[in-house]
């Protein structure tokens, strides 16, 4: 259907009023041909969802200066990011290096045969096989990615019969999803006929070919340090060893509590995740994969650790993230583009670094408030604004509530009552 037959039936159908037609339509983009980018992105589109874009500064990663694009509907993430930004841009920024860039896929199968000779004749087919793929690992093999590894592996006892090839790739500045589908697609349709040439005795049926999301070896460690005495006077912490400590206490907490470490990681992935949108990528696979990795250990833990050597401090995340520079929607959705450009049109491996700094940045931020003045104050103060519109609030009425809650504790129904007795007191 085209877009006015969609909004004809959706109307149609679910009553919608004229007022929230119009809506729709006042959400489409000025410009034609920009328009159609973004209706190609989904299927059944008829409008589009804004969300803010917003900048980040003073980020200094491993002694370079960004500045982070962060997209992002909750209100004062981005304030929390640039607030840690600059602190630790005074201090020696972030420092993160990559620890491997590895992305696994998998094609599962059921084996009615003897599990030896699978083994032996897979060693056979690993030559045949890469050469079949050639066609498909040509161009990614040019910019330094592939396949690296691939071995059979036994699903274990609880699923008899079911194996799967295992397969280790490099996407070099992609995040790879297509390449390492289609790649293994590939080699579910070939193994069972390459398997029986190689003298394989059994049937082999393919149940699926899919990448991993869970990614440990696509891996990045960001961390800032600095003495204790950085601290000095921050918030009403009496000293800096106090507040070291205390921020310690809070890690550790989240570190053997789920119940805090869901809510210390969500804090981690705010930074994370909004600049995951803001680049084009793939938040869902970065959110899956970080939150398996928390749980590596068999309990959900946090994600970042302190370490506190005498008056020494050090705050250290440790995530894997799969993301890419290039390709998909990095380079077709136009405000990707743009927030890649911002960036410095970095590679994968310097975008994984940016991306788990904004997520050390707000952590530190969050754990900060909360050891400190509590997150309420920050955070209504930047809600705000959202406030102001929900009540309807006039300029004049906005800078008088601005101005009355300077010091006072913000909440949704001070506001209210507040606005209430300024409109009841108008002559
Ligand atoms: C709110 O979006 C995130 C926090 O709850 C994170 C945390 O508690 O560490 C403030």
């Amino acid at each position: 259907m085209s877009r006015s037959r969609k909004l004809e039936w959706v109307a149609h159908t679910h009553r919608l009023s004229g007022e929230t037609l119009k809506l729709l339509e006042d959400h489409l983009h000025p410009e034609p041909r920009l328009q159609e980018v973004y209706d190609e992105i989904s299927e059944n589109t008829v409008s589009n969802f804004l969300l803010p874009l917003g900048l980040a500064p003073n980020f200094m990663i491993n002694d370079r200066l960004y500045t982070l694009p962060m997209v992002i509907e909750e209100s004062s993430v981005v304030a929390a990011a640039s607030h840690a930004a600059k602190f630790w841009a005074r201090h020696g920024g972030f420092h993160a290096r990559v620890a491997g860039m590895l992305k696994t896929g998998q094609v599962h199968f059921r084996w009615e045969g003897d599990p030896e000779s699978l083994q032996s004749a897979f060693q056979n087919v690993r030559p045949a096989m890469l050469a079949s793929l050639e066609p498909y690992t040509r161009n990614m093999e040019r910019r330094g990615g592939g396949i690296r590894e691939m071995e059979i592996r036994s699903a274990g006892p609880a699923l008899p019969g079911i194996f799967q090839l295992f397969v280790t790739f490099h996407t070099a500045d992609a995040m790879g999803a297509n390449f390492i589908n289609s790649v293994l697609e590939q080699m579910a349709q070939s193994l069972p006929s390459l398997l029986q040439a190689n003298g394989a005795r059994g049937d082999v049926t393919v149940i699926m070919a899919i990448l991993s999301n869970y990614t440990p070896e696509c891996l990045v460690r960001c961390h800032v340090e600095a003495p204790v005495g950085i601290f000095e006077g921050i918030a009403r912490e009496p000293t800096g060893m106090t507040f070291a400590r205390n921020f310690k206490t809070a890690v550790e907490i989240a570190l053997h509590d789920p119940y805090r470490a869901v809510t210390h990681n969500k804090g981690i992935f705010n930074g994370m995740d909004a600049v995951v949108m803001a680049t084009g990528n793939d938040y869902r696979a970065v959110e899956a994969c970080g939150h398996a990795y928390a749980s590596r250990s068999g309990s959900y833990r946090s994600l970042s650790a302190v370490e506190l050597d005498g008056e020494h401090f050090r705050f250290e995340l440790e995530v894997p993230l799969a993301v890419g520079s290039v390709g998909g929607l990095t380079s077709s959705h136009p405000l990707a583009a743009a927030s890649l450009e911002l960036l410095g049109n970095p590679s994968a491996e310097e975008l994984m670094q940016i991306i788990a700094s904004a997520g050390l940045a707000n952590n530190f931020s969050a754990v900060r408030s909360l050891i400190t003045t509590g997150i309420q104050r920050g955070h209504m103060r930047m809600h705000l604004g959202n406030i102001l519109r929900q009540l309807n609030a006039s300029a004049d009425e906005t800078a008088l509530v601005r101005e009355h809650f300077r010091d006072q504790t913000i909440s949704h129904a001070a506001v209210s009552e507040f606005l209430n007795q300024q409109r009841n007191n108008q002559p």
